[in-house]
Parts: structure tokens; sequence; C-alpha cells
């Protein structure tokens, strides 16, 4: 399997990051919940040194929510703030202006020491491509989001979402590259979505899910797409190729389309809330 992000993008990203870091002061990263640890780029840490650090399990409603407690303690005893959200229906965004205001504790004791009294936390949000950036600054700003740069007669430039009086928002996220040397983190990204899928091929990486999922999500195939046997993988394909009637002239199973229907349910929720790596360092990798 191959997939790359491309060395230009990637120059690209992170010159606009490291611009965009001198000009705050908390950095609020959006991680996905079913792979928090493949979808973050560990590069952010070098990067956002000496800033006050977030970290939001986005898309929580996907993921198990045992794992997702996991995960936040994980998080947490690693030294962010931490807490999971769902950016698509609001879960969890009300209390984020008081997890901002603790997460910057100490920047605001900092400053009132210093004589500095109520200047606002100006916060940027971060994540990789379609980890849900822009719609958790949608739940979060909802009307004040309106972009005003590229109006004539308003001056272009940077422009600060005012949330409150103690908080305002960069209001274009900064994205994060993938960062998947190891394929087994590019294999989970591509599960997600993440990756492109014409760059991968599909039945393959249906394959793969399936695999996953025998191993640790016993039944789910079974239930859902009435299988009988999901031991061999490209067996299963067929299988639910032949029970949803995925038909190519007229009679060939279209196993192509079928890895698109199980990659698809899997990623919009329809198989249940699944997740993908546990946060225990020894079993990281649940894919292999
Ligand atoms: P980005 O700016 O980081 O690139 O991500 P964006 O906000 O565009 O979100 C990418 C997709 O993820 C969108 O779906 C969005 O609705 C979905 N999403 C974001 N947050 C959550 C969440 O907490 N839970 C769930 N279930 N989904 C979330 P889409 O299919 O591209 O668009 P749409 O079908 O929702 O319109």
């Amino acid at each position: 399997m191959h997939f790359q992000w491309y060395p230009g993008h990637m120059t690209k990203a992170r010159r606009m990051m490291q611009e965009n870091i001198k000009l705050i002061d908390l950095i609020i990263e959006l991680v996905d919940a079913r792979i928090p640890f493949s979808s973050r780029n560990p590069d952010i840490d070098e990067m956002g040194k000496n800033k006050a650090r977030l970290i939001l399990l986005n898309k929580a409603d996907l993921a198990e929510d045992a794992l997702n407690d996991e995960w936040i303690d994980f998080f947490r005893k690693k030294g962010y703030s931490a807490v999971k959200v769902n950016s698509k229906k609001g879960g969890g965004i009300k209390s984020i202006q008081s997890v901002i205001q603790e997460a910057c504790k100490e920047k605001t004791e900092r400053d009132r020491k210093r004589g500095i009294l109520n200047r606002p936390v100006r916060a940027m949000v971060v994540g990789i491509p379609n980890v849900g950036k822009s719609t958790f600054i949608n739940a979060l700003a909802g009307k004040a989001c309106a972009k005003t740069g590229n109006k004539p007669g308003v001056t272009r430039g940077k422009q600060w979402i005012r949330l409150n009086k103690n908080v305002e928002l960069l209001d274009t996220p900064g994205i994060l590259w993938p960062k998947f040397e190891d394929q087994a983190v590019g294999l989970k990204l591509a599960f997600i979505g993440s990756i492109k899928d014409e760059i991968l091929q599909t039945e393959e990486l249906a394959a793969e899910l399936v695999k996953f999922l025998n191993s640790e999500y016993q039944g789910v195939l079974e239930e859902k797409y009435g299988l009988d046997n999901v031991q061999d993988a490209y067996a299963a394909l067929r299988e639910i190729a032949e029970n949803r009637h995925c038909l190519v002239r007229g009679s060939e199973l279209d196993t192509e389309k079928a890895s698109s229907i199980l990659l698809e349910d899997f990623r919009s929720g329809k198989l249940g809330r699944i997740t993908l790596e546990k946060p225990e360092t020894e079993r990281q990798d649940r894919v292999e």
C-alpha cells in the first residue's frame, strides 16, 4: 500500500504553523477519538513548546466511550489539558470556554504578577485534515465566526474571533500534516478517510478493516451484513457484495462497491462506536 503527504504541502503547512504559533498563547489540538495516537502529528510538541496546550478528542461520538475516557486520562497524565467533544452535535462544546481558562491559568497568573490584567487569551485550533477543525470553530464561535477578511474595504490579515472578554480565537485553523512513516499509522488514517481513497486500493483497505474488526469487534460484521464467514477477509467482502446485491455486468460480484460500503459504514458510525487504538503503549498499534 502506498501513500504520501507531498513535501511541498508539508513545508507550507509547517511555515504557516510556525508563524501563527508566535501570535498565540494556547494551542487547541484536535485529534480523532478513533485514532488519537495516529491522528496526532508529534511535531506540534516541538513547535508549541512554551505554549499552553489543550487536546480535544473530537468525533467522540464515533469512538467507544470507555476508551475515550482512557485516552483523556492518558493525555492528562502527559500534562495536557484534555476533553472529549462531538463538534458536529455540539456535545462538550459548552464547557470548552472554562476548559480554555483552566488550560491557560499559568499564563494568566504570570500576567497578573506582571500587572497585566484582563488580557484575553489568544488561541488557535490545529489538527490534520478532516479531523473537524472548521466544524469545531463553527460550533464554538457560532455566528461570531463570520469572516470579514475577504470583503472589500476590510483590512486583510489575521482575523480574531472574540469568544468572550477572556478568549480570542484565530479564525483560520492550522493544518497539521499527517505523519505516517509507520505503515500501521497510514493504514489507520486511511480507515477513517483522512488519506484520499483514490491513492489507495479500496479492496485492500477494506480487507484490512475486516481483519481488524474480526479480531477486536467480533460479531459486528456478522450482524451488520448477515455474514457467515468472516475469517477470510476477501471472502467476507464477496459475501457483503452478494448480500447487498453489488453486481457488475449483471452477475459478477462487485467487491469494489462492497468495500466502499463497508468503509463508508465504518466512517459514518453505522457499524457502531469503534476505536482503533488503545492508550497503553504496548497496545497502541491494535491494527498491525
Ligand atoms: P477540517 O476543518 O479539520 O478539515 O474538518 P471539517 O470541520 O471539515 O470536518 C470534516 C468532517 O468531519 C465533516 O463531515 C464534519 O461534519 C465531520 N465532523 C466534525 N466533527 C465531528 C464530530 O465530532 N463527530 C462526527 N460524527 N463528525 C464530525 P463531512 O462528511 O465532510 O461533512 P458533512 O457530511 O458533515 O456535511
